[in-house]
């Protein structure tokens, strides 16, 4: 029999999309206890989702011994306290996007979870499901995509005055980053899971829309170290809003849908140059086998890991990638110069992206 894992959720806000997503998986997973800082916000989410307890104080999670998962969905500037509390509290982690506040932080991680006896962390990138997305995936392993040559990438967004009142967005305190970080860092989280880390990038950012301190508008120019190059573009400024993604192979071409928040999912097209391989393209795809998406499978993929104990579906270095490619245009927007990847622990932005802490602590003031 499947065993079942206890998880204490930490947050009300997308926490209660992550509900919906152990609720589907409810043969897998069960939700004791919700805590968050706003009553008014998780009391209810309680009685939605039948779940008994609720609580103000997130240490009292770390305290229990009858949770196998924290699930952490409480804003980004908590986001690595929390994780290092509940992986040294025995506890296997879930932690929302963007993991954390820099690759500082995730190679701090990577020390913790060295050892934590056996811990995992997954960080969320519930995107990558998506079955458009996921075909692709299965044509590049079966060997039909070939030689990879140029994706191109635009994450269109809109997003008003409303949704910068919530006092922590905008701010590159608490926010920790804009549109690039917060936004894109889904469809540009799709570059590296199917083409692997970047080697380079040049971007150039600004904040257009919003009255906000961090970017909301980007454009970048990305090498990736398996030899082909992307183009990635970020707006929260789109009044209709799309992602698009497009990916060039010599044998394929592979477009998604438009749908703004579910681009990864059918119908995508994918187009052979001859007919010949067009066929095999298409036996390929009637081979593949639906499944859930979103956080219903990630969660799903993650039970799996820990009772066979495997690697997550999603790894601490997939969230090392996906930091670094920030990183790396926040460090180009400023100097102005293409940035070399991967981020060591040289680099003076290593310590933190942030403009006035990076400054500071690349000065070891
Ligand atoms: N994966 C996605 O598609 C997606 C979508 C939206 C948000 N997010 C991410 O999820 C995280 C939360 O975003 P949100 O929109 O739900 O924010 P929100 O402000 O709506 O909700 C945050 C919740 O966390 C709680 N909280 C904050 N600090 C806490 C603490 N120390 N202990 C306990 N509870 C605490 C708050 O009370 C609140 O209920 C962010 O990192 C955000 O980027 C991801």
């Amino acid at each position: 029999m499947t065993r079942k894992l206890r998880v204490g959720v930490i947050g009300a806000g997308i926490a209660e999309r992550h509900l919906t997503g152990f609720g589907w998986n409810s043969d897998l997973f069960e939700v004791p206890v919700l805590c968050s800082l706003d009553a008014d916000r998780g009391k209810p989410l309680c009685e939605e989702h039948n779940i008994p307890e609720y609580t103000q104080d997130a240490d009292s999670l770390f305290a229990r011994d009858d949770l196998d998962i924290i699930d952490i969905a409480a804003p980004p500037d908590s986001h690595f306290e929390l994780c290092r509390k509940a992986i040294e509290s025995g506890k296997h982690v879930i932690c929302e996007k963007p993991l954390f506040g820099s690759i500082a932080e995730v190679d701090e991680m990577a020390r913790i979870l060295a050892r934590s006896n056996g811990r995992k962390l997954m960080p969320i990138f519930q995107y990558r499901y998506g079955s458009g997305l996921q075909k692709l995936k299965l044509l590049i392993e079966r060997g039909l995509a070939g030689k990879p040559f140029l994706t191109t990438i635009e994450t269109h967004w809109w997003r008003g005055p409303d949704y910068y009142a919530v006092p922590w967005r905008g701010k590159w305190a608490t926010e920790l980053g804009g549109g690039l970080l917060g936004h894109a860092i889904h469809a540009h989280d799709m570059l590296n899971y199917v083409h692997g880390p970047c080697a380079e990038v040049f971007s150039y950012g600004a904040t257009l829309v919003n009255p906000i301190e961090v970017e909301d508008t980007a454009a970048l120019s990305v090498k990736m170290k398996n030899g082909s190059l992307a183009t990635l573009s970020m707006t929260l400024g789109s009044r209709k809003e799309i992602s698009r993604l497009r990916f060039c192979f010599s044998d394929l071409v592979a477009e998604s849908i438009l749908e703004p928040y579910t681009m990864g999912r059918d119908p995508w097209t994918f187009i052979a140059g001859t007919e010949e391989h067009q066929a095999r393209i298409d036996a390929a795809l009637a081979d593949y086998e639906e499944t859930e998406d979103g956080y219903t499978r990630q969660f799903e993929l993650f039970h799996k890991a820990i009772i066979d104990d495997r690697d997550p579906p999603v790894t601490l270095q997939d969230a090392r990638n996906s930091l670094e490619l920030v990183t790396a245009a926040y460090s180009s927007q400023r100097t102005g110069q293409p940035t070399p990847m991967p981020i060591t622990a040289e680099h003076p932005l290593y310590r933190s992206w942030l403009p006035e802490e990076g400054r500071r602590l690349a000065a070891g003031v």
